[in-house]
Protein backbone atom coordinates (compact mmCIF):
# COMPACT_ATOMS: atom_id res chain seq x y z
CA UNK A 1 0.00 0.00 0.00
CA UNK A 2 0.81 3.95 -0.48
CA UNK A 3 0.12 5.61 3.08
CA UNK A 4 0.89 9.06 3.57
CA UNK A 5 0.91 10.00 7.06
CA UNK A 6 0.42 14.13 8.06
CA UNK A 7 2.16 14.86 11.47
CA UNK A 8 5.41 13.89 12.66
CA UNK A 9 5.21 13.55 16.56
CA UNK A 10 5.44 10.26 18.55
CA UNK A 11 2.62 8.63 17.04
CA UNK A 12 2.89 9.95 13.76
CA UNK A 13 6.81 8.83 13.01
CA UNK A 14 6.21 5.84 15.14
CA UNK A 15 3.54 4.16 12.96
CA UNK A 16 5.42 5.71 9.73
CA UNK A 17 8.11 3.63 10.78
CA UNK A 18 6.29 0.31 11.73
CA UNK A 19 4.44 0.62 8.41
CA UNK A 20 7.64 0.64 6.39
CA UNK A 21 8.54 -2.33 8.58
CA UNK A 22 5.50 -4.22 7.58
CA UNK A 23 6.07 -3.73 3.50
CA UNK A 24 4.54 -0.83 2.80
CA UNK A 25 5.33 2.78 1.23
CA UNK A 26 5.28 5.20 3.49
CA UNK A 27 5.35 9.18 3.77
CA UNK A 28 5.67 11.40 6.43
CA UNK A 29 4.17 14.78 6.06
CA UNK A 30 5.00 17.30 8.36
CA UNK A 31 5.06 21.42 8.16
CA UNK A 32 8.79 21.15 10.29
CA UNK A 33 11.19 21.10 7.59
CA UNK A 34 14.20 20.22 10.64
CA UNK A 35 12.19 17.07 11.47
CA UNK A 36 11.70 16.16 7.61
CA UNK A 37 15.17 16.24 7.37
CA UNK A 38 15.58 14.26 10.14
CA UNK A 39 13.73 11.57 8.44
CA UNK A 40 14.97 11.28 5.38
CA UNK A 41 18.49 11.29 7.00
CA UNK A 42 17.71 8.42 8.07
CA UNK A 43 17.14 9.47 12.22
CA UNK A 44 14.74 9.34 14.17
CA UNK A 45 13.16 12.81 15.44
CA UNK A 46 11.68 11.44 18.64
CA UNK A 47 13.31 9.56 20.82
CA UNK A 48 11.59 6.25 21.54
CA UNK A 49 13.28 2.54 22.21
CA UNK A 50 13.72 1.11 18.75
CA UNK A 51 12.58 3.62 16.48
CA UNK A 52 16.18 4.48 15.04
CA UNK A 53 16.76 1.18 13.70
CA UNK A 54 13.62 1.07 12.28
CA UNK A 55 13.82 4.61 10.45
CA UNK A 56 17.69 4.02 9.62
CA UNK A 57 16.69 0.75 8.20
CA UNK A 58 13.76 2.53 6.20
CA UNK A 59 14.29 5.96 5.47
CA UNK A 60 18.75 5.77 5.79
CA UNK A 61 20.91 6.74 2.71
CA UNK A 62 20.94 2.45 2.76
CA UNK A 63 18.02 1.96 3.83
CA UNK A 64 14.66 -0.11 2.05
CA UNK A 65 13.99 3.35 0.56
CA UNK A 66 10.44 2.70 2.21
CA UNK A 67 9.96 5.39 4.48
CA UNK A 68 10.55 9.10 3.29
CA UNK A 69 9.16 12.68 4.53
CA UNK A 70 8.06 16.17 3.60
CA UNK A 71 6.99 18.79 3.89
CA UNK A 72 4.70 19.04 0.50
CA UNK A 73 1.07 18.29 0.68
CA UNK A 74 1.35 16.97 -2.66
CA UNK A 75 2.58 14.01 -1.90
CA UNK A 76 -1.16 12.70 -0.70
CA UNK A 77 -1.63 12.56 -4.25
CA UNK A 78 0.53 9.33 -4.96
CA UNK A 79 -0.79 7.49 -1.75
CA UNK A 80 -4.02 5.24 -1.58
CA UNK A 81 -4.60 6.32 2.09
CA UNK A 82 -3.86 9.47 4.65
CA UNK A 83 -3.41 9.04 8.32
CA UNK A 84 -4.25 11.91 10.09
CA UNK A 85 -1.59 12.30 13.20
CA UNK A 86 -1.89 15.52 14.50
CA UNK A 87 -1.94 16.70 17.83
CA UNK A 88 -5.41 17.60 19.85
CA UNK A 89 -3.83 19.35 22.80
CA UNK A 90 -5.87 20.41 26.05
CA UNK A 91 -8.15 23.62 26.22
CA UNK A 92 -7.85 25.62 29.72
CA UNK A 93 -11.65 24.05 30.06
CA UNK A 94 -10.45 20.69 29.32
CA UNK A 95 -11.94 20.02 25.85
CA UNK A 96 -9.40 19.47 23.35
CA UNK A 97 -8.85 22.26 21.03
CA UNK A 98 -9.38 20.95 17.26
CA UNK A 99 -7.66 23.89 15.51
CA UNK A 100 -4.54 21.42 14.02
CA UNK A 101 -6.67 19.09 12.86
CA UNK A 102 -8.76 21.57 11.57
CA UNK A 103 -5.81 23.10 9.44
CA UNK A 104 -4.64 19.83 8.68
CA UNK A 105 -7.70 18.51 7.38
CA UNK A 106 -8.11 21.50 4.89
CA UNK A 107 -4.68 21.20 3.30
CA UNK A 108 -6.03 17.96 2.83
CA UNK A 109 -9.50 18.38 1.57
CA UNK A 110 -7.70 21.35 -0.85
CA UNK A 111 -5.04 18.71 -2.41
CA UNK A 112 -8.20 15.66 -2.59
CA UNK A 113 -9.82 18.46 -5.37
CA UNK A 114 -6.69 17.34 -7.58
CA UNK A 115 -7.24 13.79 -6.75
CA UNK A 116 -9.04 11.43 -9.50
CA UNK A 117 -9.37 8.23 -7.98
CA UNK A 118 -10.68 7.22 -4.73
CA UNK A 119 -8.59 7.97 -1.22
CA UNK A 120 -9.30 6.91 2.12
CA UNK A 121 -8.75 8.76 5.11
CA UNK A 122 -8.14 7.85 8.29
CA UNK A 123 -8.08 10.08 12.12
CA UNK A 124 -5.36 8.62 14.42
CA UNK A 125 -5.38 11.35 16.73
CA UNK A 126 -7.40 10.81 19.91
CA UNK A 127 -10.54 12.94 19.27
CA UNK A 128 -13.87 13.22 21.21
CA UNK A 129 -17.23 10.64 19.65
CA UNK A 130 -18.49 12.65 16.84
CA UNK A 131 -15.13 14.41 15.59
CA UNK A 132 -14.55 12.11 12.68
CA UNK A 133 -18.23 12.43 11.47
CA UNK A 134 -18.99 16.06 12.17
CA UNK A 135 -16.15 18.22 11.86
CA UNK A 136 -13.26 16.73 9.92
CA UNK A 137 -15.17 15.04 7.24
CA UNK A 138 -17.18 18.09 6.89
CA UNK A 139 -14.05 20.37 6.45
CA UNK A 140 -12.74 17.41 3.67
CA UNK A 141 -15.91 17.78 1.42
CA UNK A 142 -15.95 21.51 1.77
CA UNK A 143 -11.90 21.74 0.56
CA UNK A 144 -12.26 18.69 -1.49
CA UNK A 145 -15.56 19.70 -3.29
CA UNK A 146 -16.70 16.13 -3.44
CA UNK A 147 -18.89 14.20 -1.12
CA UNK A 148 -17.55 11.63 1.51
CA UNK A 149 -18.79 7.68 0.27
CA UNK A 150 -17.99 9.21 -3.66
CA UNK A 151 -15.05 10.42 -3.64
CA UNK A 152 -13.38 9.59 -0.38
CA UNK A 153 -13.56 7.76 2.67
CA UNK A 154 -13.22 8.14 6.20
CA UNK A 155 -11.94 6.43 8.85
CA UNK A 156 -10.79 6.29 13.11
CA UNK A 157 -7.79 3.82 13.73
CA UNK A 158 -7.43 4.74 17.31
CA UNK A 159 -3.94 4.38 18.85
CA UNK A 160 -2.86 2.41 22.13
CA UNK A 161 0.82 3.38 22.11
CA UNK A 162 2.64 4.00 25.46
CA UNK A 163 5.90 5.94 25.67
CA UNK A 164 8.51 4.44 25.54
CA UNK A 165 7.69 0.68 24.34
CA UNK A 166 5.50 2.25 21.36
CA UNK A 167 6.94 0.51 18.78
CA UNK A 168 6.83 -2.89 20.31
CA UNK A 169 3.25 -1.75 21.34
CA UNK A 170 2.25 -0.97 17.52
CA UNK A 171 3.83 -4.72 16.48
CA UNK A 172 2.00 -6.60 18.92
CA UNK A 173 -1.14 -5.03 19.71
CA UNK A 174 -3.57 -6.42 22.05
CA UNK A 175 -6.44 -5.25 19.77
CA UNK A 176 -6.39 -3.20 16.27
CA UNK A 177 -9.52 -0.89 15.93
CA UNK A 178 -10.77 -0.08 12.91
CA UNK A 179 -13.67 2.37 13.02
CA UNK A 180 -15.48 3.48 9.12
CA UNK A 181 -18.45 4.74 8.04
CA UNK A 182 -17.98 3.39 4.56
CA UNK A 183 -17.07 -0.24 3.19
CA UNK A 184 -14.42 0.81 0.97
CA UNK A 185 -12.78 2.64 3.76
CA UNK A 186 -12.94 -0.25 6.02
CA UNK A 187 -11.85 -2.50 3.35
CA UNK A 188 -8.49 -0.10 2.63
CA UNK A 189 -8.06 0.08 6.56
CA UNK A 190 -7.81 -3.65 6.71
CA UNK A 191 -5.28 -3.97 3.39
CA UNK A 192 -3.38 -1.13 5.77
CA UNK A 193 -3.31 -3.44 8.74
CA UNK A 194 -4.15 -7.36 7.91
CA UNK A 195 -0.39 -8.13 7.30
CA UNK A 196 0.10 -7.12 11.28
CA UNK A 197 -3.27 -8.25 12.20
CA UNK A 198 -1.81 -11.81 11.10
CA UNK A 199 1.77 -11.27 12.06
CA UNK A 200 0.48 -10.87 15.59
CA UNK A 201 -2.25 -12.63 15.64
CA UNK A 202 -4.37 -9.32 17.13
CA UNK A 203 -7.80 -9.39 17.43
CA UNK A 204 -9.82 -6.88 15.02
CA UNK A 205 -12.83 -5.12 16.33
CA UNK A 206 -14.44 -3.80 13.44
CA UNK A 207 -17.24 -0.38 14.34
CA UNK A 208 -18.53 2.99 13.27
CA UNK A 209 -16.00 5.76 13.39
CA UNK A 210 -17.73 7.30 16.65
CA UNK A 211 -17.68 4.28 18.61
CA UNK A 212 -13.66 3.84 17.86
CA UNK A 213 -13.22 7.52 19.32
CA UNK A 214 -14.88 6.46 22.33
CA UNK A 215 -13.02 2.78 22.75
CA UNK A 216 -9.97 5.19 22.96
CA UNK A 217 -11.46 7.58 25.85
CA UNK A 218 -12.94 4.39 27.61
CA UNK A 219 -9.69 2.26 27.38
CA UNK A 220 -7.36 5.42 29.13
CA UNK A 221 -10.21 6.49 31.26
CA UNK A 222 -10.66 2.93 32.35
CA UNK A 223 -6.73 2.41 33.07
CA UNK A 224 -6.32 5.73 34.75
CA UNK A 225 -9.74 5.14 37.16
CA UNK A 226 -7.86 2.03 38.18
CA UNK A 227 -4.97 3.58 39.20
CA UNK A 228 -6.81 5.73 40.98
CA UNK A 229 -8.97 3.10 42.78
CA UNK A 230 -6.05 1.36 43.49
CA UNK A 231 -4.44 4.76 44.79
CA UNK A 232 -7.72 5.30 46.91
CA UNK A 233 -7.83 1.36 48.54
CA UNK A 234 -3.90 2.15 49.02
CA UNK A 235 -4.42 5.49 51.05
CA UNK A 236 -7.25 3.57 53.01
CA UNK A 237 -4.57 0.54 53.62
CA UNK A 238 -2.05 3.26 55.16
CA UNK A 239 -4.65 4.38 57.67
CA UNK A 240 -5.06 1.36 58.76
CA UNK A 241 -1.33 0.51 58.53
CA UNK A 242 -1.93 -2.47 56.13
CA UNK A 243 0.50 -2.59 53.04
CA UNK A 244 -1.06 -1.59 49.76
CA UNK A 245 0.88 -3.62 48.04
CA UNK A 246 0.72 -7.01 49.64
CA UNK A 247 -3.22 -6.51 49.28
CA UNK A 248 -2.89 -5.47 45.92
CA UNK A 249 -0.58 -8.86 44.72
CA UNK A 250 -3.82 -10.82 46.20
CA UNK A 251 -6.34 -9.13 44.22
CA UNK A 252 -4.63 -9.29 41.31
CA UNK A 253 -4.79 -12.95 41.38
CA UNK A 254 -8.64 -12.61 40.53
CA UNK A 255 -8.52 -13.06 36.46
CA UNK A 256 -11.48 -10.26 36.78
CA UNK A 257 -9.03 -7.48 38.27
CA UNK A 258 -5.82 -8.72 36.54
CA UNK A 259 -2.22 -7.62 37.50
CA UNK A 260 -0.98 -4.83 35.64
CA UNK A 261 -2.01 -1.03 36.46
CA UNK A 262 -1.79 -1.69 40.50
CA UNK A 263 1.10 -0.10 41.43
CA UNK A 264 -0.23 2.46 43.64
CA UNK A 265 1.09 5.66 44.78
CA UNK A 266 1.81 9.56 43.77
CA UNK A 267 -0.87 9.11 40.57
CA UNK A 268 -0.57 9.00 36.87
CA UNK A 269 0.71 11.50 34.82
CA UNK A 270 1.41 11.89 31.09
CA UNK A 271 0.50 13.58 28.14
CA UNK A 272 -2.37 10.97 27.52
CA UNK A 273 -4.25 9.93 30.92
CA UNK A 274 -4.13 13.40 31.96
CA UNK A 275 -5.41 14.87 29.24
CA UNK A 276 -8.15 12.29 28.03
CA UNK A 277 -10.04 11.79 31.20
CA UNK A 278 -10.51 15.84 31.09
CA UNK A 279 -11.84 15.97 27.30
CA UNK A 280 -14.10 12.63 27.93
CA UNK A 281 -15.06 14.64 31.46
CA UNK A 282 -16.09 17.86 29.52
CA UNK A 283 -17.53 15.83 26.36
CA UNK A 284 -19.85 14.65 28.70
CA UNK A 285 -20.80 17.41 30.59
CA UNK A 286 -21.93 18.78 27.32
CA UNK A 287 -23.90 16.42 26.69
CA UNK A 288 -25.66 17.01 29.95
CA UNK A 289 -23.97 14.14 31.53
CA UNK A 290 -22.26 14.37 34.81
CA UNK A 291 -19.23 11.60 35.15
CA UNK A 292 -19.09 11.01 38.77
CA UNK A 293 -16.13 8.28 38.78
CA UNK A 294 -14.35 9.67 36.33
CA UNK A 295 -14.47 12.98 38.16
CA UNK A 296 -13.33 11.40 41.09
CA UNK A 297 -10.30 9.56 39.44
CA UNK A 298 -8.76 12.75 38.53
CA UNK A 299 -9.81 14.37 41.96
CA UNK A 300 -8.04 12.03 43.65
CA UNK A 301 -4.98 12.02 41.19
CA UNK A 302 -4.81 15.52 41.77
CA UNK A 303 -4.61 14.25 46.19
CA UNK A 304 -2.36 12.16 45.75
CA UNK A 305 1.26 14.42 45.69
CA UNK A 306 -0.36 16.38 48.85
CA UNK A 307 -0.48 13.09 50.71
CA UNK A 308 2.92 12.52 49.40
CA UNK A 309 4.21 16.11 51.14
CA UNK A 310 1.50 15.68 53.60
CA UNK A 311 3.56 12.62 54.98
CA UNK A 312 6.54 14.89 54.72
CA UNK A 313 5.49 17.09 57.07
CA UNK A 314 5.07 14.73 59.67
CA UNK A 315 8.70 14.48 59.90
CA UNK A 316 10.95 17.61 58.72
CA UNK A 317 9.39 21.23 58.49
CA UNK A 318 11.13 21.79 55.16
CA UNK A 319 11.08 25.56 55.33
CA UNK A 320 14.21 26.88 54.49
CA UNK A 321 15.69 23.13 54.41
CA UNK A 322 17.66 21.26 51.53
CA UNK A 323 14.94 18.68 50.47
CA UNK A 324 15.53 16.42 47.53
CA UNK A 325 13.48 15.21 44.54
CA UNK A 326 13.94 12.04 43.29
CA UNK A 327 12.21 11.62 39.78
CA UNK A 328 11.27 14.00 37.37
CA UNK A 329 10.29 12.28 34.87
CA UNK A 330 6.13 11.15 34.69
CA UNK A 331 7.09 7.54 34.11
CA UNK A 332 10.67 5.67 33.95
CA UNK A 333 11.83 5.22 30.41
CA UNK A 334 11.43 8.47 29.28
CA UNK A 335 12.15 12.51 29.26
CA UNK A 336 8.76 13.99 29.63
CA UNK A 337 7.74 15.45 32.18
CA UNK A 338 4.10 16.84 30.97
CA UNK A 339 1.84 16.36 33.90
CA UNK A 340 4.50 14.78 35.67
CA UNK A 341 3.41 14.23 39.44
CA UNK A 342 6.63 15.91 40.20
CA UNK A 343 5.70 19.36 39.17
CA UNK A 344 2.78 19.41 41.97
CA UNK A 345 4.97 18.45 44.49
CA UNK A 346 8.14 20.54 43.72
CA UNK A 347 4.96 23.70 43.57
CA UNK A 348 4.44 22.10 47.22
CA UNK A 349 7.74 22.08 48.80
CA UNK A 350 8.65 25.48 47.31
CA UNK A 351 4.79 26.92 48.61
CA UNK A 352 6.37 25.66 52.53
CA UNK A 353 9.17 27.27 51.44
CA UNK A 354 11.86 24.45 51.09
CA UNK A 355 14.96 24.91 49.05
CA UNK A 356 14.63 22.12 46.48
CA UNK A 357 17.21 20.18 45.01
CA UNK A 358 16.17 17.63 41.89
CA UNK A 359 17.55 14.54 40.02
CA UNK A 360 16.49 12.97 37.31
CA UNK A 361 18.73 10.54 34.82
CA UNK A 362 16.94 12.31 31.54
CA UNK A 363 14.48 14.61 32.10
CA UNK A 364 16.49 17.62 33.90
CA UNK A 365 16.67 19.44 31.10
CA UNK A 366 12.45 19.26 30.53
CA UNK A 367 11.96 20.32 33.91
CA UNK A 368 14.16 23.01 34.03
CA UNK A 369 11.53 24.68 31.46
CA UNK A 370 8.96 24.33 34.17
CA UNK A 371 11.27 24.82 37.10
CA UNK A 372 14.32 27.71 36.24
CA UNK A 373 14.73 28.68 39.58
CA UNK A 374 15.54 25.40 41.88
CA UNK A 375 18.67 23.49 41.87
CA UNK A 376 19.58 20.40 40.12
CA UNK A 377 21.62 17.76 40.47
CA UNK A 378 23.87 15.43 38.56
CA UNK A 379 23.14 12.19 40.69
CA UNK A 380 20.68 11.02 42.89
CA UNK A 381 23.55 10.99 45.47
CA UNK A 382 24.80 14.60 45.00
CA UNK A 383 20.68 15.92 45.69
CA UNK A 384 21.11 13.76 48.89
CA UNK A 385 23.59 14.84 49.94
CA UNK A 386 22.99 17.52 53.08
CA UNK A 387 19.15 17.01 52.12
CA UNK A 388 16.76 17.27 55.24
CA UNK A 389 14.23 15.06 53.94
CA UNK A 390 13.77 13.15 50.45
CA UNK A 391 10.43 12.74 48.06
CA UNK A 392 10.15 9.97 45.56
CA UNK A 393 8.62 10.41 42.38
CA UNK A 394 9.50 8.47 39.69
CA UNK A 395 10.47 4.40 40.04
CA UNK A 396 13.72 4.29 38.13
CA UNK A 397 15.21 1.04 38.77
CA UNK A 398 18.92 3.32 39.81
CA UNK A 399 16.62 4.55 43.17
CA UNK A 400 16.29 0.62 44.24
CA UNK A 401 20.25 0.92 44.63
CA UNK A 402 20.53 3.68 46.73
CA UNK A 403 21.84 2.72 50.00
CA UNK A 404 24.75 4.32 51.63
CA UNK A 405 23.78 7.75 49.50
CA UNK A 406 21.15 8.56 52.39
CA UNK A 407 23.92 8.43 55.18
CA UNK A 408 25.14 11.83 53.59
CA UNK A 409 21.91 13.04 54.06
CA UNK A 410 21.25 15.83 56.97
CA UNK A 411 18.35 13.78 58.13
CA UNK A 412 17.80 10.73 56.22
CA UNK A 413 13.52 10.85 56.07
CA UNK A 414 12.43 9.07 52.47
CA UNK A 415 8.76 9.55 51.66
CA UNK A 416 8.56 7.25 48.99
CA UNK A 417 5.97 7.90 46.13
CA UNK A 418 6.66 4.98 44.13
CA UNK A 419 7.95 2.17 46.16
CA UNK A 420 11.15 2.02 44.82
CA UNK A 421 13.96 2.85 47.69
CA UNK A 422 14.60 -0.01 49.61
CA UNK A 423 13.95 0.26 53.83
CA UNK A 424 16.99 0.54 56.02
CA UNK A 425 18.20 0.79 59.25
CA UNK A 426 19.40 4.26 59.90
CA UNK A 427 16.71 5.75 57.24
CA UNK A 428 13.44 6.83 58.67
CA UNK A 429 11.28 5.42 55.43
CA UNK A 430 7.46 6.11 54.71
CA UNK A 431 6.07 4.97 51.89
CA UNK A 432 2.61 6.49 50.52
CA UNK A 433 0.34 3.86 50.81
CA UNK A 434 2.31 1.03 52.89
C1 LIG B 1 -1.04 5.62 28.05
C2 LIG B 1 -1.72 4.26 27.80
O1 LIG B 1 -1.15 3.25 28.64
C3 LIG B 1 -1.57 3.85 26.33
O2 LIG B 1 -2.30 2.65 26.10
C4 LIG B 1 -2.15 4.97 25.45
O3 LIG B 1 -2.00 4.66 24.07
C5 LIG B 1 -1.41 6.25 25.73
O4 LIG B 1 -1.56 6.59 27.13
C6 LIG B 1 -1.99 7.32 24.83
O5 LIG B 1 -3.16 7.71 25.01
O6 LIG B 1 -1.36 7.66 23.80
P1 LIG B 1 1.47 6.41 28.56
O7 LIG B 1 0.87 7.75 28.87
O8 LIG B 1 2.68 6.34 27.69
O9 LIG B 1 0.36 5.46 27.86
O10 LIG B 1 1.88 5.80 29.97
P2 LIG B 1 1.50 4.59 30.94
O11 LIG B 1 2.59 3.59 30.91
O12 LIG B 1 0.13 4.11 30.71
O13 LIG B 1 1.57 5.35 32.36
C7 LIG B 1 0.71 6.45 32.66
C8 LIG B 1 0.91 6.93 34.07
O14 LIG B 1 0.34 6.01 35.02
C9 LIG B 1 2.37 7.11 34.51
O15 LIG B 1 2.49 8.34 35.20
C10 LIG B 1 2.64 5.94 35.45
O16 LIG B 1 3.61 6.23 36.42
C11 LIG B 1 1.26 5.76 36.07
N1 LIG B 1 1.03 4.40 36.61
C12 LIG B 1 0.98 3.34 35.77
C13 LIG B 1 0.82 4.21 37.99
O17 LIG B 1 0.83 5.18 38.77
N2 LIG B 1 0.58 2.96 38.46
C14 LIG B 1 0.52 1.87 37.64
O18 LIG B 1 0.28 0.75 38.14
C15 LIG B 1 0.73 2.06 36.27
Amino acid sequence: MEISIVGSGYVGTTVAACFADLGHDVVNIDIDAEIVKTINDGDAPIHEEGLPELVAEHAGPSGTGRLHATTDYAAVLDTDVTFLCLPTPQNDDGSIDLSIMEAGATQLGETLAQKGDWHTVVVKSTVVPGTTEETITPILEAESGTTAGEAFGVGMNPEFLREGTAVDDFLNPDKVVLGADDDRALATMHDVFDPLIKAADAPVVETDTRTAEMIKYANNAFLASKISLINDLGNICKEFGIDAYEVADAISLDDRIGEQFLRSGVGWGGSCFPKDTHAIISAAEEQDYDPTVLKSAVELNDRQPHRLLDLLDGHVDVADERVAVLGLAFKPGTDDVRNSRAIPVIDGLRKRGADVVAYDPVATANMREHFPDIEYADSAAAALKRAQGAVVVTDWDEFAALDAEFDAMADPVVVDGRRIVERREGLTYEGLTW
